[in-house]
Order: structure tokens, then C-alpha cells, then sequence
């Protein structure tokens, strides 16, 4: 039942899972995803026709990439004169345009030019450990030596290494191994020249030695530990929101991630920054294959993320994309002479990897999306048998009626996100769900209102909710936490189960109910009872439709008002500016009413306030509880 969900949020892969210590080590990160526009330094994916009809405000997000090579900068003493440019004139490779051109004017004896990584948030540099640094550089206006140095905070060297000989024309590999003889958690990497000149440089990359189970190209060791040691039965990734891409050009494409991690062009994470693809996916087979998990991969069906815009790509498209997956599945898992199966065989593994489980999307509802899922269900049943087909709209999407157009699937992947008291208070939830010719798999799970970034109320609430899926196992015969990790310097995601920084990480509470669940799975269902008042586990309704504690976000899915133990109204998505709280009553767009049918409301329209704004009452104040997103 248990296993794990891995998405690039809050740089769980990119500065986390993924063992490279340079960001932005291509100089890709400054390019606009495709499909979007940038706008006052907003990106602005393409509009939502859902939304285009009404007047809800726009969607955009702050574009990261503040200059044109975020996490380089360049320092210079004793008088040097030198500067920075992005440069997409001679590219090392096609797919991977931009390299950094460093250009010093002037250069006085004593002086100094030194470009510098700031890594994630710091290098973690430990005194003994060998680093593997490895970059391109063009450096036929040059005539000097160049010096490769991890430097602490207070600007000590912890290793270097001198090219002396680096003279030539066209793009030339430099490789070295770093050895550290002090230890920092926050160094930068810092590449110094000596003479004036110019240099190119492009792909630079540092790699601990040491990455979990030694692959090269290798994960993290502490993290990938930690995943390893919840044993998880199966591994979903790589996404979440960011399967489904910003726009429907930008979404991740598997063909990309493989090969040589130099070619590769990265993928825009809907979180709001660049993943290199550098753990792709190859590699994450790689990783459910070495920890002994089976490997769901949700792929994208034409449909961008439906919290940013939404976009479906023409039906005309799906033949392709079906194509796309079915090769995806045959570079998993065909035979060695199969056209993929020979690609993963070059790559080092002749043999099949786990992959047992493909999932069509992600939260995606409504019948276009039925649909769309038919037809992937069907060509991959043809071809794949053995494999199970997941659905990304949960069940009670399933049992609407516009939404039953989904002809057959194999497990049906809902999620659920609850604030503080809710798995007490419904209990039982699962236990009324309808049995049919379906299992459920809680894809995405977590207590995570009202807990702070995560404390031993959510661990009691994730407890009680694990307790009632395993009550239930007839149906719900898989889950996962949601989101796995969290960089805590930049956080997408207010509770996540293991947070880290450059050098530490702490796994939370929920963390160790997980794994003390997984490892002690009850045999035998005893009658339970559990008895939660509902005024003191359940916060006060009001103010808190979509959460308001939850300010860094502007939208909020899949709402749900819930009145006697029954879910009244349902949203697929709210957004904060579709709403508002005056003198204790709800205002809301007329947009927003569009999308539910008159008389699905619990809260009772009393008047129009304006043209698009209505005055609502909250009738289902204080009657049992909410359901978070
Ligand atoms: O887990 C965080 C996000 O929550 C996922 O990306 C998405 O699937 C869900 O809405």
C-alpha cells in the first residue's frame, strides 16, 4: 500500500535529490518555458479558455530568473576589468544554446577575476570528501591559467585545482577531482582567471564522489536514504503539477531527460524554476529498481497544469502523445532487441526495469479528460497487459454524472489534503466510499492546515488517515504522502515530510508514522470508534475557505464544503481573488457560480452586489470540518 511520491517542488530534485552541487550549471535557466510570454517580469502562460469566457483575473507567476545567468556572479579585485554575458552564438550543443562568455578588459598584477556558482543556497563541502567537478570552455582569447576552488563563507580555500595548459580553439572538457581539507556548509565554487581575455564556459558541474549506491549522476545520499528506508512499495514521479508543465509546450517530455546530461534542455517546473532533467528518467527508474520499489510514471495527456492555464492541446495531438508513452513504456520494460529496449541497453541496463504502474495525467477531470483517458487506456492495454492503468480524477469525480464517461480503468488516483482534525473527524470516510470495478489510490495525502509546516497534530492526523485507507484496503490498495521534499529555501508547499538544506535534513514526524505504519501492517480489522467533538477538532468555518492560512498561494483545488458528513459543494478550483470576506459574508464571481449548477450551493445567494460579485452566506458554518484543496 504505502510508497512514495517524488515531484520537483520546493527543489526536491534540482538542489535536493539530485546530487549536482552547481545551479544553473547549463547557463539554460534564464530561457522563457515555451509557450508562455513574459510580462513586467511575470511569466504568463497561455490563457485558460475555461477562464477566458468570465473575468477572472489572470493568472502569472515572478519569472525566478532574475538576470541572465542566475546563481552566477562575478568578482573582481585589485582593479580587473571584466564582465558577464549570456551567449547563444556558438553553443556547446543545439539543445543546450547559452554558455557564459566572460570577457576582462583589463587585469593588473595583484589583480583577480573569479566567476562564481552560489550553488542551492550554499555548497555543503565536507573536510576529506572528494568532489568531481567537470566544465566546457572555449578559451582561444585567452592566454592565462584557470584555477578551480571551493571557497568557505569568510572566503577560505577548501580545494583546488589549477588548468594550467588551457589554451586551444573550440570547446574543450575539463575534468578534476576537489579534494576539501576543511569543511563549510555554505561554500561557492569559484573558477579564477589570471589574465585578460575571454572565456567561455558552459556546463559546469560538481558532483560528491560519493552519491547513494555510487551511480554516477548519482542522487544525494542522505535523502535517497531516507527514501530507501520507507521501503516503499512503488515510486510515482515525476509529478504533480509538474507533469502536467506551465503550458502544454513546456510539459516534461521523457525523451529529453535521457542521454548525455549535457544535451539535455531541462524542463520548467509549474513550482517556478528550471529542473536540468539531470535526474531523468532513466535515472528515476534507476532509483525504484536500486531500493527494490515498482515504478508508476504519470505521464502528461495534453493538458497543462489546470491551476496555471489549463490548456488542452487539440485532439489531433493525442495520437502522438500516445505514441510518446507507448515508447516510453518499451524503453522501460521491452525486450533488449525492441527499438527503446536497445536505447536502455546502450545506457548500461539490457534488463527491464520495475515499472509497473503508467498513470494518465495528473488531477485531471471532467469528460474531455474520460476521454482523452480512453483512448490511452485502451492503446496501452493492447500493447501492455501486466501493466495498471491509473485515472488522476478520484472517485468522487468518477461518480459525477457529466464525468462517467471513463469506460474502463484499473485504479483511480485522488487526492487528499486535510487541515488539522479532519482524519479524526471522518474517520469513516472510506468506509462509505462505493465499492465497484475499481481500487483507489491515494496518490497524494497529508494534514497539512493548522499544523505549522508540519508538527505532531499532523502526524496524528496522517496516523488516523493511513489507519482508515488500511481499514479499507479492499479499495484503497495504494497511497503516498504529498509533497515529499522541501529545499527550506525555497519552499512551494506549506508542509512537506523531509526538509533540507545544502548539508542537513530532517525528516518529520509524519515521516517516521509513515514508516512505523508500513513496517507493522495490521492483519486484522477490530471495530473501532472514535469519538472527536467536532467544535474543538474542526476550526471555525468562516474566514477559511481555501485556507486562508495558506497566503502564499492565490488558488486553491478541489474545495470542498462539507455539511453532516457529506461533501454540498465541491470546487475543482478556486482562486483567492474569486473571493472575498465582507462584514462575515462571502462575495463571490460570477464565474465562479458559473461552474457549479444552481442548487449545488450550500450557502444562500442573498444579493447581487455588482455586476460580477454576489453576496453569499456561509450556511455550512460550523457543521463538521473542511477539506483543504
Ligand atoms: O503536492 C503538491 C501538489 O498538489 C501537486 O503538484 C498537485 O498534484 C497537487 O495539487
Amino acid at each position: 500500500m504505502h510508497g512514495i511520491f517524488f515531484e520537483e517542488i520546493s527543489h526536491g530534485g534540482e538542489g535536493g535529490l539530485y546530487g549536482e552541487l552547481i545551479q544553473n550549471r547549463g547557463f539554460e535557466e534564464s530561457k522563457i518555458p515555451e509557450g508562455c510570454t513574459l510580462d513586467s517580469g511575470f511569466l504568463v502562460p497561455p490563457r485558460t479558455p475555461h477562464y477566458s469566457a468570465g473575468r477572472v483575473v489572470d493568472w502569472k507567476m515572478p519569472f525566478e530568473a532574475k538576470n541572465d545567468y542566475p546563481a552566477w556572479s562575478l568578482a573582481t579585485t585589485g582593479g580587473a576589468v571584466a564582465r558577464l554575458a549570456l551567449d547563444l552564438s556558438q553553443p556547446l550543443y543545439p539543445e543546450t544554446p547559452r554558455s557564459l562568455r566572460i570577457d576582462i578588459a583589463s587585469m593588473p598584477r595583484t589583480a583577480n577575476v573569479a566567476v562564481i556558482n552560489e550553488g542551492f543556497w550554499g555548497i555543503s563541502v565536507q573536510q576529506g570528501a572528494a568532489y568531481t567537478l567537470t566544465f566546457h570552455s572555449r578559451t582561444e582569447k585567452y592566454n592565462g591559467v584557470m584555477t578551480a576552488r571551493l571557497v568557505s563563507a569568510d572566503g577560505k580555500t577548501l580545494a583546488e585545482h589549477v588548468f594550467e595548459r588551457v589554451q586551444g580553439s573550440g570547446w574543450k572538457k575539463y575534468t578534476a577531482t576537489l579534494r576539501a581539507h576543511a569543511s563549510d556548509a555554505q561554500a561557492t565554487f569559484q573558477l579564477v582567471l589570471s589574465r585578460p581575455g575571454t572565456v567561455w564556459l558552459d556546463f559546469v558541474s560538481l558532483f560528491p564522489v560519493q552519491t547513494f549506491r555510487n551511480r554516477p549522476n548519482g542522487l544525494r545520499p542522505d535523502l535517497a536514504q531516507y527514501l530507501a528506508d520507507l521501503k516503499p512499495a512503488f515510486v510515482r514521479w515525476p509529478g504533480g503539477c509538474f507533469v502536467e508543465g506551465i503550458s502544454p509546450q513546456s510539459a516534461p517530455n521523457w525523451k529529453k531527460s535521457l542521454g548525455p546530461v549535457e544535451r539535455r534542455p531541462g524542463t520548467y517546473s509549474p513550482w517556478g524554476y528550471w529542473s536540468s532533467d539531470g535526474l531523468g528518467y532513466h535515472e528515476f527508474l534507476q532509483f525504484c529498481e536500486d531500493i527494490g520499489a515498482d515504478a508508476l510514471y504519470v505521464f502528461n495527456c495534453g493538458v497543462s497544469c489546470e491551476m496555471r492555464s489549463g490548456v488542452y492541446l487539440e485532439d489531433a495531438h493525442v495520437d502522438t502523445l500516445v505514441a510518446s508513452v507507448l515508447e516510453a513504456i518499451e524503453y522501460a520494460i521491452g525486450p533488449q532487441e525492441s527499438r527503446w529496449g536497445k536505447v536502455r541497453a546502450k545506457q548500461g541496463h539490457p534488463e527491464p526495469f520495475p515499472l509497473r504502474y503508467v498513470e494518465v495525467g495528473n488531477e485531471q477531470v471532467g469528460e474531455r479528460y474520460a476521454k482523452r483517458f480512453n483512448i490511452f487506456y485502451k492503446a496501452i492495454k493492447e500493447k501492455y497487459p501486466q501493466l495498471e492503468i491509473l485515472a488522476a480524477m478520484g472517485i468522487a469525480h468518477l461518480s459525477q454524472p457529466t464525468i462517467r464517461a471513463v469506460g474502463k480503468m484499473d485504479i483511480a488516483d485522488e487526492h487528499a489534503y486535510k487541515a488539522a482534525g479532519w482524519a479524526m473527524t471522518y474517520a469513516d470516510w472510506y468506509d462509505k466510499y462505493p465499492r465497484k470495478d475499481w481500487r483507489l489510490y491515494v496518490g497524494e495525502y497529508a494534514c497539512n492546515a493548522g499544523v505549522g509546516a508540519g508538527n505532531i497534530a499532523a502526524a496524528l492526523n496522517d496516523a488516523t488517515f493511513i489507519l482508515g485507507m488500511e481499514r479499507n484496503s479492499d479499495l484503497v490498495t495504494m497511497s503516498s504522502y504529498a509533497p515529499l521534499l522541501e529545499n527550506i529555501h525555497d519552499t512551494d508547499w506549506p508542509v512537506n515530510l523531509i526538509r533540507f538544506d545544502a548539508g542537513r535534513s530532517f525528516a518529520r514526524i509524519s515521516y517516521y508514522a509513515i514508516k512505523m505504519l508500513n513496517e507493522h501492517k495490521a492483519s486484522v480489522n477490530l471495530a473501532t470508534q472514535v469519538s472527536a467533538p467536532i467544535d474543538t477538532v474542526t476550526p471555525a468555518f468562516a474566514g477559511k475557505i481555501g485556507l486562508s492560512t495558506w497566503d502564499t498561494q492565490t488558488e486553491y483545488k478541489d474545495v470542498e464544503v462539507i455539511q453532516d458528513g457529506k461533501v454540498v459543494y465541491h470546487s475543482g478550483l478556486i482562486r483567492k481573488e474569486d473571493w472575498r470576506l465582507t462584514g462575515g459574508q462571502w462575495e463571490v464571481r460570477d464565474s465562479v457560480l458559473a461552474q457549479t449548477k444552481a442548487g449545488a450551493w450550500p450557502l444562500a445567494l442573498l444579493n447581487t452586489k455588482s455586476f460580477d460579485t454576489y453576496t453569499l452566506k456561509l450556511k455550512a458554518r460550523k457543521t463538521g470540518g473542511y477539506n483543504a484543496f
